[in-house]
């Protein structure tokens, strides 16, 4: 059991050292910001930022777009720890390495995150510069982060997943974009390890799987926080037509778009973010 009680703990020390280094905001929502979508971090009023290399256990991302520090700061009357930057499966860390800032997040007291994510469009609907809220996931990567012995001060052995991403939230969601003006859509994100983008005949199997939106992360960071009872709520940005739907795929064209919406990123974020409740 030695490995599973060096995670807990290992969270716990990067949970510490996080509420130490933000006091006086006192950790409530985290939000994981994916490639080219940082900026809602800068965004933030009265800001404390700590870079990942000063936190025990957080890995450093080596991909473009990745600050690779947290702000924490005001976002309306809530206290908001936002990640610019994340570590993908495909870096070759572990799932536990990937994960672990989560689990911190969680720890230091975020109940509720927000997970976003740049995503190629699967569904026909969907085109670069859509947001899309994350209805459900489907895992095809093989992989696990509760993979390996059950830590019960995390969670249970067998978490539901029946309803991963938050339905009250989405709720909520559907109304903060409706009242700042922003086509918000929905569907569900399909998990592949990447770092290749995926073939036109995988894009078909999974449009055949009833997959919306494919990408190369969160769906071991939102296992995580159902796993330990933090409600999840996920957002797309479709960077791009997935393979064969569209033309050459490529990070520029990823991170070209996810700054295109930039704005209007940031403006439902910050929409979403003011409105949650701890008891939503
Ligand atoms: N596939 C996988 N990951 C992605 C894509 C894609 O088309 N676009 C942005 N991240």
């Amino acid at each position: 059991m030695a490995e599973t009680n060096d995670q807990y703990l290992a969270s716990e020390r990067a949970a510490e050292l996080i509420r130490k280094r933000i006091a006086p905001h006192t950790p409530e929502l985290g939000v994981i910001l994916g490639s080219g979508l940082g900026a809602f971090g800068d965004a933030l009023g009265d800001p404390v930022a700590v870079p990942y290399a000063e936190i025990p256990g957080f890995a450093q991302s080596s991909v473009a777009g990745h600050a690779g520090r947290l702000v924490a700061g005001l976002c309306g009357k809530r206290t908001v720890v936002a990640m610019q930057g994340r570590v993908h499966f495909y870096e070759g860390h572990p799932l536990s390495q990937i994960v672990l800032p989560i689990r911190a997040l969680i720890l230091a007291g975020c109940k509720t995150l927000v997970i976003t994510n740049a995503a190629g469009g699967i569904r026909d609907d969907l085109y670069p510069g859509d947001l899309v809220l994350i209805s459900d996931h489907i895992n095809l990567s093989g992989q696990n982060p509760l993979i390996g012995p059950n830590d019960e001060r995390f969670g249970v052995r067998f978490p539901d997943m029946s309803t991963i991403y938050d339905p009250e939230l989405r709720v909520l969601a559907h109304q903060q974009a409706q009242a700042e003006g922003i086509d918000l859509k929905e569907g569900v994100y399909s998990w592949l390890s990447g770092p290749s983008y995926e073939t036109p005949a995988e894009i078909r199997m999974l449009r055949r799987m009833g997959a919306d939106l494919c990408g190369m992360s969160t769906v071991p960071e939102a296992i995580v926080c159902r796993h330990m009872g933090a409600r999840v709520l996920g957002i797309s940005c479709v960077t791009n037509k997935a393979a064969g739907l569209g033309g050459k795929l490529s990070h520029e064209e990823v991170a070209e778009t996810a700054g295109r919406v930039r704005d209007t990123f940031i403006a439902l974020l910050s929409r979403i973010c003011s409105a949650i409740r701890e008891s939503q």
